[in-house]
């Protein structure tokens, strides 16, 4: 079965970075929240660790293209990154001490507006510095 996407992943899809590689990862990220917006109970638990691992290695490439290119907010962006883990961490030990529905409130809405804005603006201004050295647009 499908579920239908939440509605504010629909709109993520508009936000681009510009880099192919990040811009790919972030629509299989997309496509992820959905598996796990959509998985039964007995199978929350594995995607949102499918989720986790995802971002981990996301998260690492962002920080490689950050250490390349000197990126100056590179402390605060990756802080971003380890709350959103930590906001993740919490999600799984929702989901395993018998709470779902705090997790699909999570996976509905407070994930897909984190990364809505989380790209507009710390990887969008990533991408843009390490293409021009500029900070800003
Ligand atoms: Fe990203
Ligand atoms: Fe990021």
């Amino acid at each position: 079965m499908v579920a239908k996407p939440p509605s504010s992943m629909a709109a993520s899809i508009a936000v681009a970075t510009g880099d192919a590689i990040i811009d790919a990862d972030h629509v299989a990220f997309e496509v992820l929240i959905d598996e796990a917006a959509a998985a039964d109970d007995a199978r929350l638990g594995a995607a949102l660790k499918r989720l986790r691992r995802h971002l981990v290695e996301h998260f690492e490439q962002e920080d490689v293209m950050m250490a390349e290119t000197r990126f100056p907010a590179a402390g605060f962006h990756r802080g971003d990154h380890e709350k959103v883990l930590a906001r993740i961490d919490r999600a799984i030990a929702d989901n395993a001490g018998g709470n779902p529905r705090a997790v699909r409130t999570f996976l509905e809405d407070e994930l897909p507006v984190w990364f809505v804005g989380h790209v507009a603006t710390l990887d969008a201004v990533t991408v843009h510095w390490a293409r021009t050295g500029v900070l800003g647009f």
